[in-house]
């Protein structure tokens, strides 16, 4: 109880941490140097950083690597991903590598329409409802209107709105679905204004319309929120080439055996849900990482994935592979509802310099990057699986991992890599390896 505290907000960055020294860090985990230490001091990025959240004492770092080589829609990119999971952006920049050399990535946006919900309650006649509807719609769109024409001028702004009746669920139930354009930006602080703007004049519109009779006008407004599901606002990634054109593997594997356990791979993660799930994961590894790198909500798009990867009632691979008349096509249609304008985009040094990178673009072409490089992480790891297995990339760099933890010298790190090309690594493996070493 004593470690109780009311105010915490209020205090500095300095009294903050004092207060977790003497309560959590001393003697258990040690003192509080190390957040000190990613604590940029004097630095002007600090305050930018720590507009971001709340309560922030440090800085996390995370790994910042780049895929050179993606060929996209004839566009040569070199893609910014941030990172912690070793052989990831290794395995992405031999994938895009691999496909520089065969035609590169193809994409299509299928659409950039992103949805916000108003949920209420009322119940009087679904009837009168529907009658006042097409007023209501009116009355919404001129109260948003302030809100709404700076958007318009982009050339986006909502685009429809639906009246869904959830009585089936629970009685006096229902929805107005608003559909938006929302251009560049990620657009969820303008769905979420237009949203509770729309829902305070319906809340008006009951009160003085008409039509509507005295006993119900009292509408019952529960939320009003974007929704995260995104399932038109995606985009499709794909490559394609012939069966012979693929080479030949590791292990010898031949280009027609390699096309044909790869479709099956592909076609297990649409038939169980276990591999689905670890197939997708491979692609969001790709996703993620650009999305953070260009600062953008990486949970926004993956709960979007994940939804409609399961959008026919079982969770399904979000990749698909077809190998007929000697072509080899692989493709993945993904949601993803990024921007490249407002928001961390533009106030995060490092998400800044990542669309400068990739040459400043629009949220469509950054869709379009983003599903080539998950595509891409696909086929990387479904390549390594059904032939080498990923073990053997993944404990190259496990391996680097703990000899640097243990301080390993250049010529200890040349002998421990040659000792374990044949062998399993482990941690306490490698530590005993170096004690020996040492002891000679
Ligand atoms: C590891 O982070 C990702 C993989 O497991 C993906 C896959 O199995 O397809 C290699």
């Amino acid at each position: 109880m004593s470690k109780r505290i009311s105010g915490f907000s209020k205090l500095s960055k300095e009294e903050k941490l004092r207060w977790l020294n003497d309560n959590y860090l001393q003697p258990a985990s040690g003192s509080d140097e190390v957040l000190k230490h990613f604590w940029l001091e004097d630095n002007p990025t600090q305050k930018i950083i720590d507009g971001f959240s709340e309560n922030t004492v440090s800085n996390y770092i995370l790994p910042y690597g780049l895929a050179p080589n993606f060929l996209v829609d004839g566009k040569l990119y070199c893609v910014p991903m941030v990172i912690e999971e070793s052989s990831v952006v290794a395995a992405a920049a031999a994938a895009a590598k691999y496909w520089l050399d065969r035609g590169g990535f193809k994409t299509t946006i299928l659409g950039t329409t992103k949805i916000g919900q108003i949920h209420f309650k009322w119940s009087g006649p679904k009837t009168i409802l529907e009658e006042v509807f097409e007023d209501i719609r009116t009355k919404l769109l001129q109260g948003a209107a302030p809100i709404t024409q700076n958007m318009e001028k982009r050339g986006g702004g909502v685009v429809k709105i639906e009246l869904i009746d959830f009585n089936g669920h629970e009685a006096g139930l229902y929805q107005i679905r608003v559909y938006f354009d929302t251009k560049d930006s990620m657009g969820a602080n303008f769905i979420n204004s237009v949203l509770e703007n729309f829902a305070a004049t319906l809340e008006q519109y009951f009160v003085n319309e008409d039509r509507i009779p005295d006993h119900f006008r009292d509408v019952d407004v529960i939320m009003s929120i974007l929704s995260n599901y995104t399932p038109e606002c995606t985009v499709r990634a794909e490559v394609s080439c012939r069966v012979d054109v693929l080479g030949t593997f590791s292990n010898g594997m031949m280009a027609e055996q390699l096309a044909e356990k790869f479709r099956m791979a592909v076609r297990i993660a649409h038939i169980d849900p276990y591999r689905a799930t670890t197939h997708n994961k491979g692609i969001y590894n790709g996703i993620d990482a650009v999305v953070l790198a260009t600062g953008n909500d990486f949970r926004a798009i993956e709960a979007a994935g994940h939804a409609y990867a399961a959008r026919d009632g079982q969770y399904r691979s979000l990749s698909n592979c077809e190998v007929s008349d000697g072509l080899f096509r692989f493709w993945l249609e993904v949601p993803l509802a990024i921007g490249t304008v407002g928001g961390l985009t533009v106030l995060h040094p490092l998400a800044k310099k990542s669309l400068g990178i990739l040459g400043n673009p629009s949220a469509q072409e950054l869709m379009r990057i983003i599903a080539s490089v998950g595509l891409a992480q696909n086929f990387a790891a479904i390549k390594s699986l059904v032939t080498t297995g990923i073990q053997k990339g993944h404990m190259k760099m496990h391996i680097m991992n703990i000899l640097n933890h243990l301080q390993a010298s250049d010529e200890e790190i040349r002998k421990a890599i040659q000792y374990f090309e044949d062998k399993t690594v482990s941690f306490t493996d490698v530590r005993d390896y170096l004690l020996e070493l040492r002891q000679y």
